[in-house]
């Protein structure tokens, strides 16, 4: 499917929608600058929370339309109590299902292997510096040798592939060199993310991933790479000479890629949501609370399947302002 024309080949050639992400907590245990203030954004009451038999229910129809990807987010999806029955019982749904999460890596050390054992089979984490003291200065409170001890269990776990996600901030962790460095030791996909300006953008984090690779490329040779088969958006995949793992580039900003997009996503409090732009979103869990049966819910999300296959492209032009409709530590990144 061609950039330009996307949106009007999707009429004829219905683009496949096939990833749901399920944030089930908008708790975090860090507190990203670029995500959320210091003192956190107000929690979620326990009945604003979808239980997980009801987001059970939401997956069950949502793999009625043909969803057969998804990925478990947060806030940080390892804070929420039962995270491993959840697991269990996305499982229950279809064991052919590929069930992966994106955590900040924390509580890895505990979980990986249960999480593998639960049907997990990807992880990705986010470390968004490998020195000690940027780490600590980005998410305020975190430790990075925990984190590297989640990284080295799930390798330990079985969980494959296992790729980090770095946001990069101008000026604070634009240096990608040792994440190339790391790529050579461990078979790990490192994912260069172009940060995204939301609620409190002090407008000099962005920075184009264009800068990104050509600091890699003055550093060192790369080879193109096809990369781990993708569920998502990651585009220019690339190989140092010799590495184990791969590096790639995730450039919501300054490239397009919405009419190439296969997710929908669901809020702790069940807003289905058919972009990370929308402002309201379709309350799912008021459906289910008044008695909606998989069917009901499968004919809704189907009419959203539709209409994002028709509307195309949502995505806010470069140099504004992105307005979400929630944190997104609520919508889940
Ligand atoms: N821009 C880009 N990525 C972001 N994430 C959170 N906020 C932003 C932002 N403003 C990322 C996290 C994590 C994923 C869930 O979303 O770093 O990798
Ligand atoms: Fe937590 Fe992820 Fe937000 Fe950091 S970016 S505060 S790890 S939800």
């Amino acid at each position: 499917m061609s950039e330009e024309t996307g949106a009007e080949e999707s009429l004829e050639i219905p683009q496949e929608i096939n990833y749901l992400r399920i944030s089930i907590t908008d708790r975090c245990n860090l507190r990203c600058v670029y995500c959320m203030p210091e003192e956190g954004v107000s929690n979620l009451s326990h009945d604003d929370i979808m239980s997980y038999e009801e987001l059970k229910s939401f997956a069950a129809a949502a793999v009625a339309t043909g969803i057969n990807k998804i990925r478990i987010t947060g806030g940080d999806p390892l804070v929420r109590k039962g995270i491993v029955d959840f697991v269990e019982m996305l499982n229950d749904i279809d064991p052919g299902l590929k069930i992966s999460m994106t955590t900040n890596g924390l509580l890895l050390a505990r979980y990986a292997k249960d999480l593998k054992k639960a049907g997990l089979s990807r992880i990705n984490i986010s470390i968004d510096s490998l020195d000690p003291g940027t780490y600590r200065n980005i998410t305020r409170i975190g430790k990075l040798e925990d984190v590297m001890e989640g990284l080295h269990a799930s390798f330990d776990a079985g969980l494959e592939p296992v790729k980090i996600n770095v946001v990069v901030l101008n000026s604070i962790n634009d240096d990608p060199v040792p994440f190339a460095e790391l790529t050579r030791e461990l078979p790990v996909h490192v994912r260069f993310i172009e940060y995204m300006p939301f609620f409190n953008d002090p407008g000099k984090w962005y920075i184009s991933n264009d800068i990104t690779r050509a600091k890699l490329e003055s550093a060192m040779k790369l080879e193109e790479d096809k990369g781990p088969e993708g569920w998502g958006p990651a585009r220019e995949h690339f190989q140092v000479e010799g590495a184990l793992g791969t590096i790639s580039f995730i450039s919501p900003v300054s490239c397009h890629f919405c009419p190439s997009c296969n997710r929908i996503r669901v809020s702790a409090d069940g807003k289905m949501r058919t972009c990370l732009f929308d402002q309201n979103g379709t309350d799912i869990r008021d459906l289910i609370r008044s008695g909606a049966d998989i069917g009901e819910l499968k004919l809704v999300i189907e009419k959203e399947l539709d209409r994002k296959r028709l509307e195309g492209d949502h995505k806010p032009k470069p140099g504004t302002r992105i307005r979400a409709g929630d944190h997104m530590s609520r919508i889940g990144g």
